[in-house]
């Protein structure tokens, strides 16, 4: 009997052991974030776009590259392996990167390229972000062909702040040249012009019914009637502002830039190249096909851009069969504002709002103006005039506060911050424009010719600091995409003309701004955001314009490392890229 019990005893504190373990198990990998290990394989891949077929460079030969899904709270491992004939880097765009600036990506600032036959792992941690980024190359204009999906579900267990969507699909806006993207930079470097514009718009890679040799394999997005669905869209591009639409059908905003947003409603939003946009559509409208569509938000009056539009069918499951007898009914098509449409741009961006009221940080330690613009160069005296080919035979540059920035090509400035390697770059970067004038007027043709230079501006760990950017109308006003590395920034007020910090202070929403990584400065305007400096490290801010960046419209921030462990810039990874 004693034997029984006793048997009895342990066989029942086995069994309550062992559920105990499976029940804290489950407990762990519920509290638990996963670690997801991808490879990426740069590589040449041919791909027909446009009747003609290109040596692609691609991640794994996909184009656009594999979508990434993680969660809040998720790490990141992803082994790139260099097989192209070019540098390369990966940069993932809006993460924050917090203490791993090392894993940031663009080339020269936090790390060196990968070479031809190289690899680097980059190692991070998604940490209270939610929604749509993305990742792309940041070297030369590689990032034309490789780019894909970033994708944060909110944290394990927890929700959406708007009801589960059925379906959920990325919508890749994408740009691109029927040439070799690297070419096409190199001759503009190379002659001082503007850059060919590109040959077509995409959606998810695809130009879509409105080109040649393209119908056939148009992006198809499956509805069903009484569906909500989540649409996921990504201004991929490389140079160009635009807007997007569905046929009949209204969008509720939820969320941009990985922040969620108070929903709204629009029929037309506006992307600059590395926003991101969530929106929610419902299949409310007869079962059929509508055409979603994108084309270019040219604000800089008389500046040559690719006027084509890019499509994708909005299908309904229970619409009738498109084509029986080769009879196929053409979905409906879209009205799109008007090519420089800057009042339909305004009234979308006046409605993004944080769903709560936001700790904005006010007594600001460093209140900053950059000017952001184009500029022109006088033509070299060792240069022959083919290599003078801007207007009235200049070489085309941009700046911010009269920076032209230069990227090493010895070290990464990361590297040479953490190292304390001298001769790399300076601190100087000018908190203020260096000459005070009308920034939006008829400026001087003194004024147009910036003085290059590697300037970095230093942050101390935990500022509390301010940016107004000022457009300038140097060559021509524009609206420019400004984007900052390893932060989301409150923007807090935009308005026309130039800032004035007398009238323009008692606009600022302090309240509930929409929390971004891009802002798009209004052309010939301003915008002012707001961030306190909590990640250490070297950090590109530049305008998402490809074209400008090679032209020098970026600077960088030197965050320094604060008190704690945790306030300090980690170790490089060993197997950091050197050049
Ligand atoms: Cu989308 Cu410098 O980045």
């Amino acid at each position: 009997m004693e034997f029984f019990n006793s048997r009895f005893a342990n066989s029942f504190g086995f069994f309550l052991g062992l559920v105990l373990l499976i029940a804290s198990n489950a407990l762990l990998s519920f509290a638990n974030a996963k670690a997801h290990h991808h490879d990426f394989v740069i590589q040449a891949t041919p791909v027909k776009r446009l009747c003609k077929t290109h040596n692609t460079i691609t991640v794994n030969g996909m184009y656009p590259g594999p979508t990434l899904e993680v969660n809040n709270g998720d790490t990141l491992v992803v082994k790139v392996t260099n097989k192209a004939r070019y540098n390369v880097t990966i940069h993932w765009h809006g993460v924050r990167q917090m203490r791993t600036a090392w894993a940031d990506g663009p080339e020269f600032v936090t790390q060196c390229p990968i070479r031809p036959g190289m690899s680097y792992t980059y190692r991070f941690t998604i940490q209270g972000q939610e929604g749509t980024l993305w990742w792309h190359a940041h070297s030369s204009w590689l990032r034309a062909t490789v780019y894909g999906a970033l994708i944060i579900h909110p944290k394990e267990g927890s929700s959406y702040p708007f009801p589960k969507p059925k379906r959920e699909t990325p919508i890749l806006l994408g740009e691109w040249w029927d040439a070799n993207p690297i070419d096409v930079v190199r001759q503009a470097t190379r002659t001082g012009a503007a850059p060919n514009i590109s040959d077509a718009y995409t959606i998810n890679g695809q130009p879509g019914d409105l080109y040649n040799c393209s119908s056939q394999d148009t992006v198809v997005v499956p509805i069903d009637s009484g569906e909500t669905n989540l649409l996921r869209v990504i201004n991929a591009g490389l140079n160009q502002p635009l807007f997007f639409t569905i046929a009949n059908h209204q969008f509720t905003v939820v969320g941009a830039d990985a922040s969620y947003l108070k929903p709204f409603t629009t029929s037309v939003i506006m992307l600059g190249p590395g926003q991101t946009t969530d929106v929610l559509i419902k299949g409310d409208q007869p079962p059929s096909r509508y055409y979603l569509a994108a084309r270019a938000y040219a604000s800089a009056p008389s500046a040559p851009f690719d006027n084509t539009t890019t499509t994708a069918i909005l299908e309904y499951k229970s619409a009738p069969c498109p084509a029986k007898k080769g009879l196929s009914i053409r979905p409906v098509m879209p009205q799109l504002p008007a090519f420089n449409d800057t009042a339909t741009v305004t009234a979308f961006t006046k409605k993004f709002r944080s769903p709560q009221k936001v700790e904005v940080p006010t007594d600001i330690d460093e209140s900053l103006f950059f000017t952001v613009g184009l500029g022109l160069n006088n033509c070299p005296r060792n240069f022959g005039s083919s290599r003078c080919q801007g207007p009235n035979g200049t070489r085309f540059t941009a700046s911010m506060n009269n920076v032209s920035f230069v990227l090493p090509s010895n070290f990464s400035l990361l590297q040479a911050h953490h190292h304390g390697i001298p001769g790399v770059f300076t601190t100087d970067f000018p908190a203020n424009p260096p000459f005070k004038f009308d920034y939006t007027g008829n400026v001087s043709r003194s004024l147009w010719q910036p003085v290059p230079g590697t300037k970095l501006y230093k942050l101390e760990y935990g500022s509390r600091v301010q940016i107004v950017l000022q457009d300038t109308s140097i060559f021509t006003p524009e609206n420019h995409p400004i984007h900052i590395h390893g932060y989301d920034f409150y923007i807090i007020a935009e308005g026309f003309g130039n800032f004035n910090p007398k009238t323009d202070t008692s606009k600022f929403n302090l309240v509930d701004p929409p929390l971004r990584n891009t802002v798009g400065v209004p052309v010939g305007g301003w915008a002012v955001i707001r961030f306190v400096a909590d990640n250490p490290g070297v950090w590109l801010m530049h305008c998402h314009l490809d074209v400008h960046i090679t032209w020098g419209l970026a600077m960088a921030f030197l965050v320094e490392n604060g008190v704690t462990e945790l306030e300090k810039l980690e170790a490089p990874p060993l197997d950091y890229p050197v050049c």
